[in-house]
């Protein structure tokens, strides 16, 4: 497998800018998802789904056309349950608030989730008095299936769990606990935000209620998001946000909600983001998300190789490259994440994450400050995780403890 041949597509790696260990937090674009951006602002930036001149038509039909790329690529025949959002976390904060929970009502996740799938459901523990359930994780963050069973009852009423996990890259098995939450009767939220970009993921299959992402990890523009339901959870879902373009009619004192995907994207939505999704979508489709998993875990193998005898050094997570997702978090004794990260680009140009990369509960149970965390992706190189490594291995021998 060598995906090198799709470097010349990036901008900013045909510059040499420097070497982008970012990808979990936001991914960088090719030519083709810019130009397809830049199109729309040169030749038809009018807005969709309303006017019925020319120039609004050529969008409307293009936002249906994004629809339908992102129904054939996760495996459903639905375009219209693709609603566009701004992120993954305002598809998580729309699922968990309109649901229509109760005092009472339980909800599980998992004990490693993301602040965008803990803090609502904080939110509507202390607001509401929901109860919340957490599924144990492993020492190294890997999902146990048994922890998760012995969290079912049937005052279960929503299973809302990470797909991947963006410090460990441990993956949950979303077939199983779908399939077990729906035995209960429970609705299933899936966080996607690590894994869509990163395997093959069909939404049949999986057959959650919700499956949320952000298309901005995965080589689509920054800002864009979508929520993918099923159309009679949808029906049944209360928008978080309302006014133009979510109603078929309103008068002074009745609503009547728009049909879906509508009456979930209120105001002008982010045209050039839209567009630049399908583009992204299709350059991805074109090289195969199988191919990207596989170019994803040879990398962390090379990396990871790479770091194995530094004494001082601690992985976060699984030490098997396939179980990484495309995230290789670690510690150096000494060294603070921030100071880890500011050396690797200060010598080497090489840009990675630091901190609690908002996966606090987890670090804060585990007792740990946070991680410097590398994140891969199509445009990598095995010479850039060598980079990466040596200079690793310079900070830890000169200023690590
Ligand atoms: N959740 C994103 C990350 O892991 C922002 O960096």
């Amino acid at each position: 497998m060598d995906l090198t041949h799709v470097r010349k597509d990036f901008p900013t790696v045909r510059k040499n800018l420097g070497i982008y260990l970012d990808s979990a937090c936001q991914s960088l674009r090719p030519d083709q998802v810019i130009r397809a951006m830049d199109d729309y602002y040169e030749n038809y930036p009018a807005c969709g789904g309303r006017s019925v001149h020319s120039m609004a038509t050529l969008v409307s039909v293009a936002v249906d056309d994004t629809r339908e790329a992102l129904a054939r690529f996760f495996g459903t025949s639905d375009p219209e349950c693709y609603i566009f959002t701004k992120n993954a976390t305002e598809g998580l904060n729309t699922a968990a608030f309109g649901l229509g929970l109760k005092k009472g009502d339980a909800v599980v996740t998992t004990d490693a989730e993301h602040n965008s799938n803990h803090v609502p459901w904080q939110f509507l523990k202390e607001g509401i008095g929901i109860e919340r359930r957490f599924s144990k994780s492993g020492k190294t963050g890997e999902f146990d299936i048994e922890s998760f069973k012995s969290c079912m009852d049937k005052r279960v009423k929503v299973v809302s769990v990470q797909h991947s996990n963006n410090v460990t890259g441990c993956s949950v098995p979303v077939r199983a606990v779908t399939e077990i939450a729906h035995d209960y009767g429970a609705t299933v939220i899936i966080d996607g935000a690590q894994a869509a970009p990163h395997m093959a993921v069909d939404l049949k299959k999986i057959d959650a209620d919700i499956y949320c992402f952000s298309a901005h990890k995965m080589l689509g523009p920054s800002g864009m998001g979508i929520m993918y339901g099923k159309k009679e959870v949808l029906e049944k879902l209360r928008p978080l946000t309302v006014g133009g373009g979510t109603v078929g009619l309103a008068t002074y004192d009745s609503v009547s909600l728009a049909p879906i995907p509508d009456r979930f994207e209120a105001g002008l939505l982010n045209y050039s983001g839209i567009i630049g999704t399908k583009a992204a979508i299709e350059y991805l489709s074109a090289i195969g998300m199988d191919n990207v998993e596989k170019w994803d875990s040879e990398l962390m193998a090379r990396a990871m190789k790479g770091l194995e005898d530094i004494k001082n050094l601690h992985i976060v997570g699984p030490e098997q490259p396939g179980k990484r997702c495309g995230v290789l978090s670690f510690n150096i004794d000494g060294l603070l994440s921030h100071d880890i990260a500011m050396m690797l680009d200060s010598m080497s140009k090489v840009m990675i994450r630091s901190g609690m990369h908002c996966t606090h509960p987890f670090y804060v149970s585990r007792a740990i400050d946070g991680s410097a965390r590398a994140s891969t992706y199509i445009y990598n190189s095995p010479e850039e995780m060598d980079i990466f490594t040596g200079t690793v291995r310079k900070i830890a021998e000169t200023f690590g403890e």
